[in-house]
């Protein structure tokens, strides 16, 4: 599939180069500066995310494609959802299960976000998991995604903007390595473009940008076609 090269890089790299730094971001352990900005607008975005969808989840089945250490995942499950959530990173699949609460509805999996294997969802979130991928392997993902979806695919992508890339190249937040995916920046005329060449049905909607520090990201939300 068009995205497994991407995939590969952004396995090795989770999985591997920044699975400490990760774990810590993602805890409440203390961290220093531009750090604590990126968690804070994090914090923030999650919050964002969980707004675009129904406050009451009893009983839906909800995917946390790219779910990481956890953290919207638990937040789903304890708005009464039964969550999947899948990452191809197995290191932090462990990190989510041990950090879960038991009483929580959530079943975790390794492996990739796009596996049809995962069955149908009432709504899927991606937070910070779709940014790897270039306009064409994003069509396609949102495309496989909305597919088995039956309401609404809250994520986020970067925008276009100079400073968050120039950081991000430099390495400032997390270590690098030859094989680190990059974040690909976004606009959304050209995801909904891409969406449209890749037909993929549905609507695509800006729900608000977060700037925290180096944290800069837009959240958006895909929905079915209205008939
Ligand atoms: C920046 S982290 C965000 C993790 C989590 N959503 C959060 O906000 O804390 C991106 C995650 O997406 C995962 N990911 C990216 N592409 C994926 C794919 N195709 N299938 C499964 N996981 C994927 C990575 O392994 C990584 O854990």
């Amino acid at each position: 599939m068009r995205h497994h090269g991407t995939l590969s890089r952004v396995e090795h790299y989770f999985d591997r180069t920044a699975t400490k730094a990760w774990e810590a971001l993602t805890s409440d352990a203390p961290v220093s500066g531009i750090r604590a900005t990126v968690r804070a607008g994090r914090d923030r975005m999650r919050e964002t995310l969980l707004g675009c969808l129904p406050a009451d989840l009893t009983g839906a089945r909800v995917l946390d494609a790219g779910c990481g250490t956890g953290a919207l995942a638990v937040e789903l499950a304890r708005r009464g959802a039964q969550v999947v959530g899948v990452d191809i990173a197995e290191t932090l699949v462990e990190i989510a299960r041990a950090r879960t609460p038991q009483h929580l509805d959530i079943t975790y999996r390794a492996g990739d976000l796009a596996d049809p294997a995962l069955g149908r969802f009432d709504h899927v979130v991606a937070m910070d998991s779709l940014i790897y991928y270039d306009d064409a392997e994003l069509a396609q993902l949102i495309g496989l995604l909305r597919a088995r979806t039956a309401g609404t695919i809250a994520f986020t992508l970067p925008p276009r903007t100079p400073l968050l890339m120039a950081m991000w190249r430099i390495g400032k937040l997390f270590p690098r390595a030859d094989r680190s995916p990059t974040m690909v920046p976004h606009s959304p005329a050209r995801v909904a473009a891409a969406l449209r060449a890749a037909r993929v049905p549905g609507c695509l909607s800006e729900r608000g940008r977060i700037t925290s520090g180096f944290y800069i990201s837009t959240a958006f939300t895909h929905q079915e076609a209205r008939a």
